[in-house]
């Protein structure tokens, strides 16, 4: 038996990465996908690679109309939206004194205002359609504890924790569950790029600070996307009914909660 089988999934950010995975393994899972994303060239190629189960939708998340645009059209091209991954998200790393305005406010228009209202928009949806839902968000270990260089980014993903708790709570009468995964350090394109900030600020030449960060984590290597699929399937299916408000770390043991 397929554990998301005749279920509908919107995720953000899922043309690469981990939501891509997220998306591949949904679909094995029996459920039809819509892989939105900012980069709408890439979100076509990966819904191509899924097949008829998936669909590209065009989501800027930071833009209120384009999340209500997005929705409306999942809704009408799936039928309705039984689970939400809240995956789309942007990293940056600065010292404290170089922190920009311009920079945090991307970052939380991105990662938080973005988790907010994507979330609130499907929230309405799912309870006007009355039949509960599931909506995960992704945090991050860095949402745990702050980092010297990474203020904005951490921040963004406490915030996250915190949306998460309250919105598990609210919805939960609803039936719709609101659950997090954290994960630690998980190697592709988003990790290239915090490598490239760690090689400018800690002068280490490019692919030393992923050594090091895979070598510290207590399983022996960084993450995968597909060490991260278990839990989502499982957060998304209807075993995952009496599961509020957590947030969960799949980390190799970087963090105990
Ligand atoms: N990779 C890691 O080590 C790691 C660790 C902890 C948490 N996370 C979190 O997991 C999630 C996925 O991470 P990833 O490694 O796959 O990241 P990634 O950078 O590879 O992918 C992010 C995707 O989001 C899309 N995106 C960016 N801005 C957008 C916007 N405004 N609207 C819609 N889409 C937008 C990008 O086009 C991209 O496809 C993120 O929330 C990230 O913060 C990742």
């Amino acid at each position: 038996m397929r554990r998301l089988a005749g279920k509908s999934a919107l995720i953000t950010g899922a043309a690469r990465g981990i939501g891509l995975e997220f998306a591949r393994a949904f679909v094995r899972e029996g459920a039809r996908v819509a892989i939105a994303d900012i980069d709408i060239a890439r979100a076509r190629a990966a819904a191509a690679e899924l097949g008829e189960a998936a669909i590209a939708i065009e989501i800027d998340v930071a833009q209120q109309d384009s999340i209500e645009h997005a929705i409306t059209e999942t809704t009408a091209l799936l039928g309705g939206i039984d689970i939400l991954i809240n995956n789309a998200a942007i990293f940056t790393a600065a010292p404290i004194a170089e922190i920009s305005r311009a920079d945090f406010d991307r970052v939380f228009a991105i990662n938080v205002s973005g988790v907010l209202f994507t979330l609130q928009a499907t929230a309405r949806h799912m309870i006007e359609r009355g039949q509960g839902g599931k909506i995960i968000n992704m945090a991050s270990q860095a949402g745990r504890r702050g980092e010297a260089l990474v203020a904005v980014y951490c921040a963004s993903k406490a915030a996250v924790i915190s949306l998460t708790q309250s919105a598990g709570l609210d919805l939960i009468k609803h039936g719709i569950n609101v659950n997090a995964i954290a994960p630690g350090v998980v190697d592709g394109e988003h990790w290239d790029g915090v490598d490239a900030f760690f090689a400018r600020y800690e002068d280490k030449v490019t692919g030393q600070k992923k050594k090091e960060v895979g070598a510290a984590v207590p399983y022996g290597r960084m993450g995968r996307a597909s060490d991260l699929t278990g839990m989502a399937v499982f957060l998304a299916s209807d075993e995952a009914n009496y599961v509020v408000a957590q947030t969960f770390g799949v980390d190799g043991g970087n963090w105990m909660s």
